[in-house]
């Protein structure tokens, strides 16, 4: 099964950032992919923009090597890749300076999808913003394209969707979450909403509760200085892990139609409770396996902030009141592991003397790596022995459909790939609205202060571990435990 292209409409556009990390490791090589796809046309062009006075051929050149470094070779074909390079157009800009955007304005089309693309720390976003609409750059259809963090509180995301509210409106507005790009992330809407078979049990009678990891093995070395500002609740929970909480929450939308969507998610993320203290647990990994530690990655031997957390989280609403959702995420772990599973309660009676050999159903959807879904489900032990009871994962078949789809890997678009072609298709359907930015802000808020007013230190936990050693008590507290990360 190979995944069906649909091209886009001809576009230009805009990447400002155009020399930076996020250009070169995912957004051009993501184009590329499209380009090969056949989803780009020929006669749409992208113009990366940036301060360092580069001529057309040396940022073709740059973007040349991110291309071998990022794409995997057996699908670097000469031809493509010169072809994708010829569509690069670049425009030495500042953000803060007037000299560029005249130029920039004759060089875009006027009858295409114009899009612009802010791949730059947030503080230039008002600039940015206010520059295009000053100089006759954005009109009423122009789409602009907002990059995490957005914001690191309620006031700071309110003060950022004020001035971007100044120029455009909100569905000329696309707030990246590249966790809602993901092929998994949108199968669970797939699965919860075009099938009647989980529906009905899909709530606190049935379920016994939800558990959502992120776990990376990889540490913050080279963006310590931004991380340790931000910590694992602002880089990853508040986003995220967030947006993965209110798929498996929401209430079925009327239509799967952009802000029926991001209504449902609204209202799951306006029913969250405060976490009170004795229901997080925050770590910070130690030095090992011959790299440094947390405080010496971020270069802060006093540092207070967080590179693994666990929560239990409650929705105070008629379908999950009672089921505690469980979240955690962090760097240095074990294996990049990262799976929602839900599992479902024991049935009324059970009817067989292996009560020992029952195991809850649990549904795994796996996000990374190897995306896929299965169930587990009670069966029979083959053979003689009587009735015995044994574990097995169903493999839904969409599941090997899938596969089979991942096998041809480049045609799965991945999640920037299939976000940035949303956004030239106008679809806002995977995209964070203003108001889900300032609610989840909302919520996380009180607890990130509750922790800096007390003064809170993080857990220190080994890396190669599943994390500091009270997450386990979280848990198993309720007499529930941790999957394991593998
Ligand atoms: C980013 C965070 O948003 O997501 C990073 O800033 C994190 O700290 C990354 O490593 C994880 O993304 P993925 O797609 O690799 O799980």
């Amino acid at each position: 099964m190979v995944s069906r292209v649909i091209p886009v409409d001809t576009f230009d556009l805009v990447i400002f950032g155009g020399t930076g990390d996020l250009a070169r490791r995912k957004i051009f090589p993501g184009l590329y992919r499209r380009f090969m796809a056949g989803q780009m046309n020929d006669a749409s062009r992208i113009f990366g923009a940036a301060r360092a006075a580069l001529s057309e051929q040396e940022f073709r050149d740059q973007i040349g090597a991110a291309l071998k470094e990022f794409v995997a070779t057996d699908r670097l074909e000469p031809e493509a890749v010169e072809g994708f390079l010829a569509r690069i157009f670049y425009v030495p800009i500042n953000a803060r300076e007037e000299s560029g955007w005249e130029k920039l304005k004759s060089t875009l089309r006027g009858d295409v999808v114009r899009a612009f693309y802010f791949s730059v720390a947030p503080n230039l976003f008002p600039d940015l913003a206010e520059r295009l609409h000053a100089h006759g750059i954005t009109d009423a259809t122009s789409r602009i394209v907002v990059e995490k963090p957005f914001g690191r509180d309620l006031a700071s995301a309110r003060a950022l969707n004020e001035v971007l509210a100044r120029y455009f409106h909100e569905d000329q507005i696309y707030r990246i979450d590249h966790y809602l790009g993901k092929e998994t992330v949108q199968n669970l809407m797939a699965v919860r909403f075009a099938n009647i078979l989980f529906e009905p049990i899909w709530n606190s009678q049935h379920v016994d509760h939800v558990q959502i990891t992120v776990a990376e093995t990889m540490g913050v070395n080279g963006r310590g200085a931004y991380y340790d500002k931000s910590g694992a609740m602002r880089d990853m929970v508040q986003n995220h892990l967030m947006q993965l909480l209110c798929l498996i929450a929401m209430e079925p939308p009327y239509h799967f139609d952009p802000d029926a969507v991001r209504d449902e998610k609204l209202k799951v993320i306006r029913a969250l409770q405060p976490v009170p203290p004795q229901n997080i647990v925050r770590g910070q990994y130690l030095a090992g396996g011959g790299e440094g530690s947390y405080l010496e990655h971020c270069d802060n031997p006093d540092s207070r902030t967080e590179s693994y957390i666990a929560m239990k989280v409650e929705i105070a609403n008629w379908r999950w009141k009672g089921t505690p959702f469980y979240l955690r995420t962090g760097k240095r772990l074990r294996a990049r592991h990262s799976e929602i599973a839900i599992t479902f309660k024991e049935p009324p009676h059970l009817i067989f003397d292996d009560a020992e050999g029952w195991k809850e159903n649990v549904l795994v959807i796996r996000l990374q790596p190897n995306e896929g879904m299965h169930l587990m489900v009670m069966i029979k032990e083959p053979g003689p022995g009587g009735m015995r009871l044994m574990q097995v994962p169903l493999d839904m078949t969409f599941a090997t459909a899938y596969a089979e789809a991942a096998e041809a890997a480049e045609d799965v678009p991945d999640a920037y790939e299939r976000l940035i072609m949303d956004v030239i298709r106008g679809n806002q359907t995977l995209f964070m609205r203003g108001d889900e930015v300032e609610a989840a802000w909302a919520w996380a808020d009180p607890i990130i202060e509750g922790w800096e007013a007390r003064g809170d230190k993080p857990q220190g936990y080994d890396p190669g571990s599943s994390g500091p050693e009270d997450a386990l008590m979280l848990i198993h507290r309720d007499g529930r435990r941790w999957r394991e990360i593998k």
